[in-house]
């Protein structure tokens, strides 16, 4: 379906000019300037495949799953070769693998069914560090089910979790962790592996919200050992889905609010209403475009070898930009040490400017960077800068080159010059 990027028969993974090349959002200009990109964390740009995946679906196979006419057969044969996919992502089991609007939908949508099996004197764990969508849908089972939420929190001078704090907080008592592997405001990696063994060591399930950490490292559920983790297409070149796992029988076993009419097996019966076919399959698309980006073996292996490479370049790029940043007077820097395991995503003020003025000046010079808090609401309440605009984040992407970086690292070296 999606042609290979990189050149058949080659194992090295594509360049950054010829992952580039498949990106039409790159040949933008603003004020006469190619734009340059650093918004990955709150959307990543698409290439053809996956805008031409969605075009196929709704021109050519547009219909409701589960009848008995052409159309209708190829729609179910796409949605089930985007579980395939998807699967194949996570390490899972295609059954293992729902399909949703978004991480946040999905995720009220499963606190919602676990938690009517529990109540007053049941406990759930979150973090500090974590996204809100994967705590408001844990706090709301507070006022529904009497349950109490637990919140573990993060050390502001690393931006890393206070694991004596985690271990503290889960006990026989706790029912879920609900953590995140990394954040999508500070690019902080947690060591999910570590948190799910001692939750699972006090009889809790676990989820993990996947959002931040799948466009950077291929995640491996197995590896990990939750029961549930999820993450959303549009963050790894793939249009607006949320995709979730569960473990084994578990989609199977959660108490879920459904029709009576729809499917009562896994994992359609998570599926609430009609899916965005079209959307699914542009999911499928970006991941075949990320296995496409190296040449040899399986899908799951040359996802893993694609990963391991942009990986590398994205380390190498946050470096160059910590690097950079950190000789600006007045920028500063939030989040782990330099040298210590993250995403390439950089969070930072400039003096006292609002991070909104930054943006604006950097989007003069087609440099697009985002700020506020990105709802990874009390990270930022943490640093006191809930009042004060919150952040400018730059996060790299695939496509990202070390000469945007410099341009980023230019403008803001202007503005520190100019204040
Ligand atoms: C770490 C993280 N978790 C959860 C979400 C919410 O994802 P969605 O927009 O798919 O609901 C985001 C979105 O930015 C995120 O970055």
């Amino acid at each position: 379906m999606t042609s290979s990027v990189a050149a058949p028969g080659q194992t090295r993974v594509a360049t950054v000019d010829e992952i580039r090349a498949q990106f039409p959002a790159l040949e933008r200009r603003h004020h006469g300037l190619p734009v340059a990109y650093f918004d990955g964390p709150g959307g990543t740009q698409v290439p053809r495949a996956v805008s031409d995946a969605v075009t196929e679906y709704l021109l050519h196979h547009n219909a409701n799953t589960h009848w008995r006419y052409p159309s209708s057969r190829e729609t179910d044969a796409i949605l089930a070769g985007a579980r395939e996919t998807l699967a194949d992502l996570l390490g899972a089991n295609p059954d293992e693998v729902a399909f949703g609007a978004n991480m946040t939908t999905l995720t009220f949508h499963l606190a919602r069914g676990l938690g009517r099996g529990w109540g007053p004197g049941e406990e759930i764990v979150v973090t500090e560090l974590d996204h809100h969508a994967n705590i408001a849908p844990w706090r709301a089972l507070e006022r529904e089910r009497g349950v109490t939420v637990r919140v573990v929190p993060m050390l502001p001078e690393t931006g890393q979790l206070d694991w004596d704090a985690l271990e503290r907080a889960l006990s026989g008592r706790t029912r879920l962790l609900a953590i995140g592997a990394a954040s999508n405001a500070l690019g902080t990696l947690t060591d999910v592996v570590r948190a799910v063994r001692l939750a699972r060591g006090t009889g809790a399930l676990t989820f993990v919200d996947a959002v931040h950490y799948a466009p950077h490292r291929l995640v491996d559920v197995h590896a990990i050992g939750c029961d549930f983790l999820a993450c959303s297409a549009y963050k790894f070149y793939g249009p607006h889905v949320g995709v979730l796992y569960g473990r084994g029988e578990r989609l199977g076993a959660v108490d879920i609010p459904k029709l009576e009419p729809a499917p009562e097996t896994a994992p359609e019966r998570v599926e609430t209403g009609t899916l965005n076919h079209e959307g699914i399959a542009g999911a499928a698309a970006a991941v075949e475009f990320l296995a496409s980006l190296h040449s040899g073996g399986s899908r799951r292996e040359r996802l893993r070898a694609a990963y391991a490479e942009l990986d590398r370049r994205g380390l190498a790029l946050v470096q160059r930009l910590l690097e950079g940043l950190g000789v600006i007077p007045g920028v500063r820097v939030f989040g782990p040490p330099a040298a210590t395991a993250r995403t390439p995503t950089v969070a930072f003020t400039l003096g006292d400017r609002h991070p909104d003025a930054v943006a604006d000046a950097l989007a003069e010079e087609a440099v697009f960077v985002s700020t506020g808090d990105f709802y990874a609401t009390s990270v930022v309440r943490r640093y006191g800068l809930a009042s004060r605009g919150g952040l400018v984040r730059a996060g790299c992407a695939a496509y990202t080159t070390a000469d945007e970086v410099d341009r980023l690292l230019a403008g803001v070296a202007r503005l520190a010059r100019a204040r």
